[in-house]
């Protein structure tokens, strides 16, 4: 027999399309490890609610969610071979939440620096932070532990919640016995993508991205603009190839590395221009982007599919989640009133009214 597979969970928060950076930074390492691992991919809109959370933000959201699952399913991401679901519909997730918000102490929760992080990226100041923002790593728990997971694939950012995470299942385990697993970070091995303005990394917010739906003639417009080695203001004067952004991308975009060498050897020489290195990097971009824009396109015509996706794959987490939080109910031995109480309610429905005993 087959050993079975670990566990990994991961969430994303819905942000809208989904950027070159983000796939250096997550989805490359998913579509190695949806092979080897038991892959539970979601949307991780509950979490969204912590920095956004008015009716237009959440209508907003439903684009992105689209959006962000379109761009997953046409890099490859299979919903056969990985769970793919929507973290706000499954009751049991805000169910866990509030058992393991009595697992974990608020000085330990106020002691994180990324909870504060999270506040300044949203423009808040340390007075108006929610209790949710506060609790964002407990919520993180819930997500992880109730497929019972294994590895958690996040940035350094998050490590500490997956040690928060740990303690939380400990502390489960040693009042209720042993249940939970002790999950582990698996840290991306990829730095951050540094945007087309060679500034910083690559967001949305710096507007110096290219997306995986952007077109061939954008994706052309944004390399053309690309910043390069700013001391070099003729083709003929040596350049420097390293921290320079379109030799970044050539690096980990293009797969002609021969063609690579020689552009860098030409390059720090001076004996090639910025447009042909520009030229050889869209070529190359929009080879790597081709067959996701094929895919993108043929999952958006097939009017409903991914819809489809992620009702499917909803629909099998909130069965398999209900369950395990029976499970958890029954250890805490909060399971017995409550099972007799419903099935009493669904009898006098039934007009066998029964009295109810403890
Ligand atoms: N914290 C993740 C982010 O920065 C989102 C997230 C929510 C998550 N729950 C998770 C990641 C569980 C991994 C596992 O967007």
């Amino acid at each position: 027999m087959d050993k079975p597979r670990k566990r990994l969970v991961s969430g994303d928060r819905p942000t809208g399309f989904l950027h070159l950076g983000h796939y250096v930074g997550s989805i490359h390492n998913r579509l190695k490890l949806q092979d080897s691992y038991d892959c539970y991919f979601f949307v991780a809109d509950l979490h969204m609610l912590t920095t956004k959370k008015t009716k237009e933000d959440i209508v907003e959201s439903r684009t992105h969610i689209r959006q962000m699952l379109l761009d997953y399913l046409s890099c490859g991401i299979d919903p056969k071979k990985s769970h793919i679901y929507l973290q706000s519909a499954l009751p049991a997730v805000w169910e866990l939440n509030l058992i393991f918000e009595m697992m974990v102490t608020l000085n330990r929760l106020q002691g994180l620096p990324s909870i504060k992080e999270m506040a300044k990226n949203a423009k808040m100041d340390e007075e108006s932070i929610p209790f949710g923002l506060v609790g964002y790593p407990v919520l993180q728990s819930a997500d992880i532990l109730l497929p019972k997971g294994d590895v958690v694939p996040v940035g350094k950012d998050n490590e500490a919640h997956i040690e928060l995470c740990r303690d939380i299942a400990r502390r489960f385990n040693q009042l209720y016995g042993d249940f939970f697993p002790s999950p582990q970070v698996l840290l991306s091995e990829v730095p951050t993508l540094i945007g087309t303005d060679g500034q910083g990394k690559m967001s949305k917010s710096a507007g110096n991205c290219i997306f995986l739906s952007d077109d061939a003639k954008t994706v052309e417009k944004k390399v053309k603009g690309m910043y390069t080695d700013p001391n070099r203001v003729h083709a003929h004067i040596p350049g420097n190839v390293t921290n320079n952004p379109v030799f970044i991308y050539h690096d980990i975009f293009n797969p002609n590395k021969a063609e690579v060498e020689q552009l860098k050897k030409r390059y720090s020489e001076g004996s090639v221009g910025d447009v042909e290195v520009k030229e050889c990097l869209i070529h190359a971009l929009n080879n790597f982007l081709d067959p996701i824009r094929a895919r993108r396109s043929q999952f958006e015509e097939e009017k409903g599919y991914v819809e489809e996706v992620l009702y499917d794959g909803t629909l099998k987490m909130i069965e398999q989640t209900n369950e395990t939080l029976k499970e958890i109910k029954s250890l805490m031995g909060l399971s017995g009133t409550w099972n007799k109480i419903s099935r009493l309610a669904r009898d006098r429905k039934e007009q066998h009214a029964e009295k109810f005993t403890m």
